[in-house]
């Protein structure tokens, strides 16, 4: 069995963010969404790896390298545009052979990972076999209709009337009959090959999908409330480490991770909370649900439920919360008079102010 991971795609819903870096390496728990996906294809026993890259294959490969990492052989294959997640496959054809092969998508958050997904798609050898979640707005996700036995009998995308409350995860297991659809699809409205239109060929060319509803926890992070909630997620399971440097007047409460080389001087970091390498934090409250990447410097500020990329730096504002600030980013106060903000934003920044 091999594996695809999709880390191509625009990644619209994540800008600014995403106008200068790839959605895929956004850390969590400072380390890049990506790497959690790649770490449980690994744990499944899966070795080869297509990883689908779009405009920022430069910074992935950066990262990834030839996987041995984690463990994997990586082999990266250009999408010249996001032309949809079955195009991602059709790209793929020449790598991925006459081999099954579990889709992952990049950007999607799994706890649990796919070791039971994997044998169990082995076991049964269906011509695809889905994930699927309960949700709560179906009429947002990719719609599976099932029969008693558990058998894919329709799916629909972003349904108006869904027939079923159960949405498609990010995680999709393919026999090589799913290049035959494939092949015959048509771009659909937004002018994407889907997925959810090679599946339901599948299903009326007579071949069995099967389902499994998941148990654990599922994100996608494709947004800044997912991620930061992702975020949380994670750091609830930090295992408390002061690597870095803490002096006499600073207090860490609860789950902190302080990174080798990072300091915190007069300060109070309430965990779970993670301090990156090389970062300073003084004079500053760091709250719960935090992740301060390698780097950055936070002076006399409070911060929490954030997530702050390397090398930003945070200088004497009041309190920031349920905020994603992005590389070399650096936030000040404005001088005392005339009270006005002083923004430079790049394109699609979202900033809310309280006035
Ligand atoms: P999506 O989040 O569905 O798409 P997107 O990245 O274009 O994001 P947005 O909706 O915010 O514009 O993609 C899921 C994953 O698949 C993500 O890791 C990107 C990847 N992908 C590709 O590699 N190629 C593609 O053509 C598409 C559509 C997505």
């Amino acid at each position: 069995m091999k594996a695809l991971v999709l880390a191509g795609g625009s990644g619209t819903r994540l800008r600014p963010i995403t106008h200068t870096s790839a959605k895929q390496l956004v850390p969590v728990a400072n380390k890049p969404v990506l790497f959690y996906g790649l770490e449980a294809i690994a744990a499944a026993g899966i070795t080869e790896v297509g990883l689908v890259v779009g405009g920022t294959q430069a910074e992935i490969e950066a990262v990834v390298g030839d996987g041995s990492a984690f463990g994997l052989q990586v082999t990266y294959l250009r999408q010249e545009a996001p032309l949809g997640l079955a195009h991602g496959v059709l790209i793929a054809r020449e790598f991925l052979g006459d081999d099954d092969f579990v889709m992952y998508l990049g950007d999607n958050f799994i706890v649990g990972g796919i070791n039971g997904l994997v044998e169990r798609f082995a076991r049964a050898r269906p011509a695809a076999q889905v994930m699927l979640t309960r949700v709560g707005d179906p009429r947002r996700f990719g719609v599976a209709e099932l029969d008693a036995s558990g058998r894919v009998v329709g799916l629909e995308e972003k349904p108006v009337r869904p027939r079923s409350d159960l949405a498609l995860v990010g995680v999709y297991l393919f026999s090589p009959a799913v290049h035959a659809a494939v092949a015959e699809l048509k771009p659909s409205w937004r002018g994407e090959l889907e997925i959810t239109d090679a599946i339901q060929w599948l299903i009326e060319a007579g071949l069995r999908v099967d389902s499994s509803v998941i148990s654990g926890y599922w994100k996608d992070t494709g947004n800044v409330t997912d991620m930061l909630e992702v975020n949380r997620l994670v750091l609830e399971s930090l295992d408390a480490r002061a690597d870095g440097r803490v002096d006499g007047a600073s207090e860490l409460i609860g789950r902190v991770v302080v990174e080798p080389g990072a300091s915190v001087e007069r300060s109070r970091v309430v965990g779970p909370a993670i301090i990156g390498a090389g970062a300073r934090v003084r004079d500053s409250y760091v709250g719960p649900y935090t992740s301060i990447g390698a780097g950055c410097v936070i002076t006399e500020s409070e911060i929490e439920y954030s997530i702050v990329l390397p090398r930003a730096s945070i200088d004497g504002v009041g309190r920031i919360e349920a905020s994603l600030i992005g590389h070399d980013v650096e936030v000040t106060p404005a001088p005392h008079l005339p009270r006005a903000h002083r923004l430079v934003l790049g394109d699609h920044s979202k900033v809310q102010i309280r006035s």
